[in-house]
């Protein structure tokens, strides 16, 4: 009897498995952090066979741990971090190189080429994108044109690139598979998200083979099964993969035009689910594919902030101000303010709504009072402080008022971070009992294309709050707080600009 679904979420620090049950309780999590690789400032790399080596690894592990047989599991849904870009050779199964992670700055260049010949509103037009570092294009240029012989071998058909879900599924299938889906897809700044097809002037324009290129699919939909060695035996169907972010909108619930949600992982990211309809944005968001499910493909407006969560690993394995994540709320609530403290956390450059792959980090209106507390609380307010900056952005695009926010991530656990959000934004945030929702979603997927859950309606049924924070600050603070926000971030603006 097939009981369960397995999400694997393949996250920017860690690789996690967790199972599901029919009613989408966790009935199992395992989860193992790996290496971060900083070559050069403002470079980030991960090894592709790491990442695989700890997710087949915690596959496994959560069905020991469990004791579930793994022909008890009816689907696997994968779900990624998004942009990071691998490189491999087809008929060795070996990448040439490290992967390169959406926070790596090394392409900033190539994408200021790219806006010197003036085809910044073409690649908006088709990709919905703006041109920046951030997608996998100008990364796969990067490895082409630096890793020796990878051009030729490219030229001769005998490269495969892939984001991590494309990588993922190629190894459980033992290199019998290569695709992604659509919200992948639409990542890559190399996909045509109107026409549904990767677009060849763009690749002609970075110098990128077709033959590279993945094949795009829905993101609910049987891809193939698990290789008959990897689960003693058991061949399970690989039946879902989205990009983590549009994953966490799937899996809370948000499948109405107008309905939103911000999660709280690395990063942070806003998407506001737009239907069947493409909407560009005039206010740094991004338009990107939510998914291809039933029949047809949806869209999204997104926010995409660079640092969100980790800006509190920072904290911890940085600056060493606090043990671990937790007492980063402790500090925060043990102060009134930060007294006149702000961190801008640009240490990636700033996503939306600026754009600035030039921004770095800062800390401003230091006082000789400034304690380790109001630094950890600037801190965890730059989180909320980002997200208003989105929030602002996506209801002048789309001319809907937010009435709340549904939450999730990891650091959406944090009390003092969700109650600031709710007061800093003005509306109420919502909590959701399962906040795990990026691996809920990716299960959700996957359970739709084996038929082990009937419809988007029966998925809806499933969601339920943990706690709604309520707002409760007063209007001239509010605006007093987020003006010397602004001020802050002004400071960190162009900072790496020759
Ligand atoms: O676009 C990058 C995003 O997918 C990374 O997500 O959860 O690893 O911060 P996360």
């Amino acid at each position: 009897m097939k009981k369960y679904i397995m999400a694997l979420d393949q996250g920017t620090t860690s690789s996690r498995a967790i199972l599901f049950d029919h009613d989408a309780n966790i009935v199992g999590t395992s989860q193992k952090e790996f290496t971060q690789i900083y070559p050069k400032a403002g470079w980030v790399e991960h090894d592709p066979m790491e990442i695989w080596g700890t997710q087949s690894g915690v596959a496994r592990e959560v069905l020991e741990r469990t004791g579930i047989r793994p022909d008890e599991i009816a689907a696997i849904g994968i779900t990624n971090q998004r942009e990071t870009t691998v490189v491999w050779d087809k008929n060795t199964g070996k990448p040439i190189y490290n992967a390169i992670v959406w926070q790596c700055r090394r392409t900033a260049n190539i994408c200021d080429e790219l806006k010197r010949k003036g085809l910044e509103k073409e690649i908006k037009e088709k990709t919905g994108l703006v041109v920046d570092a951030y997608f996998s294009g100008t990364k796969i240029k990067w490895i082409l044109d630096n890793v020796e012989g990878a051009r030729e071998k490219a030229n001769k058909g005998e490269l495969l690139f892939g984001n991590i879900d494309t990588w993922i599924i190629w190894n459980l299938t033992r290199g019998k598979v290569h695709v992604t889906d659509y919200s992948n897809a639409s990542r890559t700044m190399l996909y045509n998200i109107k026409e549904l097809k990767w677009d060849e002037d763009i690749l002609k324009e970075l110098d990128i083979p077709m033959s590279m290129l993945p094949d795009v699919k829905p993101s609910s939909h049987v891809y193939g099964t698990t290789d008959i060695h990897t689960f003693g035996g058991a061949q399970i169907p690989i039946a879902g993969d989205a990009g983590d972010q549009q994953a966490a909108l799937f899996g809370q619930a948000c499948f109405e035009e107008g309905m939103a949600k911000n999660t709280y992982g690395t990063g942070c990211f806003m998407l506001m689910n737009t239907g069947t309809n493409l909407v560009y944005s005039n206010n740094g968001l991004l338009t990107t594919i939510a998914w291809g499910v039933d029949g047809k493909v949806e869209y999204a407006l997104e926010g995409s902030i660079f640092i969100g969560g980790a800006s509190i690993q920072w904290l911890r394995d940085e600056l060493r101000l606090i043990y671990n994540a937790q007492q980063s709320e402790f500090y925060a609530n043990s102060v009134e303010d930060t007294n006149g403290v702000y961190v801008v956390p640009a240490f990636t450059g700033l996503g939306a709504p600026y754009w600035d792959m030039y921004a770095r980090g800062s800390i401003v209106g230091l006082t000789r009072g400034a304690k380790r507390e109001h630094i950890v609380r600037a801190t965890l307010e730059s989180i909320d402080y980002q997200t208003k900056d989105v929030l602002n952005a996506m209801q002048e695009d789309s001319n809907i008022e937010l009435k709340g926010l549904k939450v999730d991530g990891g650091a959406s656990a944090n009390n003092f971070l969700m109650q600031f959000q709710a007061d800093i934004l003005d509306v109420p945030v919502y909590r959701p009992s399962v906040i795990e929702t990026t691996a809920l979603g990716a299960a959700y997927l996957a359970g739709l294309a084996v038929g082990f859950w009937s419809s988007k309606e029966e998925i809806k049924q499933k969601w339920s709050i943990d706690r709604e924070f309520t707002p409760n600050m007063d209007e001239n603070k509010r605006i007093k707080l987020y003006s010397g926000w602004k001020k802050a971030v002004k400071r960190a603006l162009e900072w790496e600009k020759e």
